[in-house]
């Protein structure tokens, strides 16, 4: 393996345990309440944005509230995004005004994050757009995604414009976040387009300032890709700056994600609970809470980890949709997580009844089909020493049923009951002999 390729794989171990994560989109596009994209969908220039800057007050923001629920649903990390395209910063940076100080919050919501999140033992990861639409120094009139493009009263503008001094805010900033906060645990950049990637970021010394940094840090692939480009990681020489995980976004790759020599690479398949990052107060297509539980086994199926986000309003909560899908979730997690924390893909092909995920002599069948008659583990016949209902630890019988000789390659459950006992995704622990 190319050193990169193992420093990734090492780097990445705890966080290939974790499995589940929040993921947490706040800023002041929490008021227009249309999405962290709405200046750039409406063309909203800065002085008519402006007003959000000047409103904004989250008067209810109770991290450590948010941090209980992301811990009660069984995530073990979060990321917030510290700056979003609109380049708003929610922390007290000392290269800007245009952060969240200056509004009527008036503190460092960041840091409150970071001490409530650290204080229920999840681990921290800061998101960090590459994007921004409020510095006079990222190109404006000819970028496909700023809000002024095409727009004839910033060309003048655009002459005098320096990235410079773009980069110079960028590295500082991020230097900033990760030297204020203590242990820095993930960091999420978003995301490259066009020529906008790589050394135009000037990549390479940013990830060496990161990791001078922050030793143990994990960084994502964005300085190279996007939700639809994954740059160099699956390469057999992936750049320096090529990220520890791929992500890919509202999707959960078929087959999970493996690099051109066939090795495992670490992912983290990031999802919203309804259409939305930002805060959008319209939208109420939510996913249930099954479809989260099976979105999560899903991902640790395939080797992969699962951010799920939230997008939290004006005045700080995090919509009730979400915390009581979370809280559902939660309550699976913590009889079940055994089946998803450090587990990963199994040795075993996917079965007609649900899913398998795998941790060492343990195999944990998700069984979403009750079926008829009993419950069939093809190629294990012979090899199970024990089987447990996950949740209450309860002994399972593997017997061969009467009718089954034919059925040589196949060990067999019979659940006794013409239902299973939890809907959402029944848990049975086969430990191997
Ligand atoms: C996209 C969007 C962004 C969102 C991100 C999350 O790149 O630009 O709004 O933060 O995906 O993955």
């Amino acid at each position: 393996m190319s050193d990169l390729r193992q420093a990734r794989a090492e780097r990445t171990v705890q966080f290939r345990k974790d499995r589940f994560g929040m993921f947490i989109h706040w800023g002041i596009y929490s008021i227009p309440a249309r999405g962290e994209w709405v200046r750039s969908q409406e063309r909203i220039s800065n002085e008519e944005y402006q007003p959000f800057f000047e409103e904004f007050d989250p008067y209810e923001y109770d991290p450590k509230a948010w941090a209980r629920l992301a811990r009660e649903a069984g995530m073990k990390y979060a990321v917030l995004t510290t700056k979003h395209h609109d380049g708003f910063c929610l922390f007290d940076s000392k290269l800007t005004d245009y952060k969240a100080t200056n509004t009527p919050a008036g503190r460092d919501l960041v840091r409150e994050y970071v001490d409530a999140f650290r204080a229920e033992g999840l681990k921290i990861g800061f998101y960090y757009s590459l994007l921004d639409w409020h510095h006079p120094d990222y190109p404006a009139f000819a970028d496909r995604h700023h809000p002024m493009r095409g727009n004839e009263s910033v060309r003048e503008q655009e002459k005098d414009k320096d990235f410079s001094r773009y980069l110079a805010y960028l590295h500082g900033q991020v230097r900033e976040l990760l030297t204020n906060y203590g242990k820095i645990d993930i960091i999420w950049f978003d995301f490259s387009y066009d020529e906008m990637k790589g050394e135009k970021w000037e990549a390479t010394k940013l990830v060496k300032m990161v990791r001078e940094l922050q030793p143990g840090i994990i960084i994502d692939n964005r300085l190279e890709g996007s939700g639809d480009a994954v740059g160099s990681i699956k390469t057999a020489n992936p750049a320096f700056y090529a990220g520890d995980f791929d992500g890919p976004e509202q999707i959960i790759p078929p087959e999970g994600v493996v690099d051109v020599l066939g090795d495992p690479v670490p992912w983290e398949a990031c999802l919203t609970l309804n259409d939305n990052w930002g805060y959008t107060a319209k939208d109420h297509n939510y996913k249930t809470a099954e479809q989260v539980v099976r979105g999560i086994v899903e991902c640790v199926s395939k080797n992969g980890n699962i951010l799920l986000n939230v997008g939290p309003d004006a005045r700080g909560n995090i919509p009730e949709e979400s915390v009581a899908i979370l809280k559902q979730v939660g309550k699976w997690m913590q009889k079940n997580g055994r089946s998803i924390y450090g587990c990963s893909r199994c040795e075993l092909e996917k079965p007609e009844w649900g899913r398998y995920t795998q941790n060492g002599k343990y195999i944990y069948a998700h069984i979403y089909e009750r079926g008829i008659g009993p419950t069939a583990f093809k190629g294990l016949a012979g090899k199970i020493k024990k089987a447990r209902l996950l949740s209450d630890n309860s002994e399972i019988k593997v017997e061969k049923p009467w009718n089954a000789g034919e059925y040589s390659d196949y060990a067999f459950i019979n659940f006794g009951s013409t239902t299973l006992p939890d809907p959402i995704d029944t848990v049975v622990e086969l430990e191997l002999k």
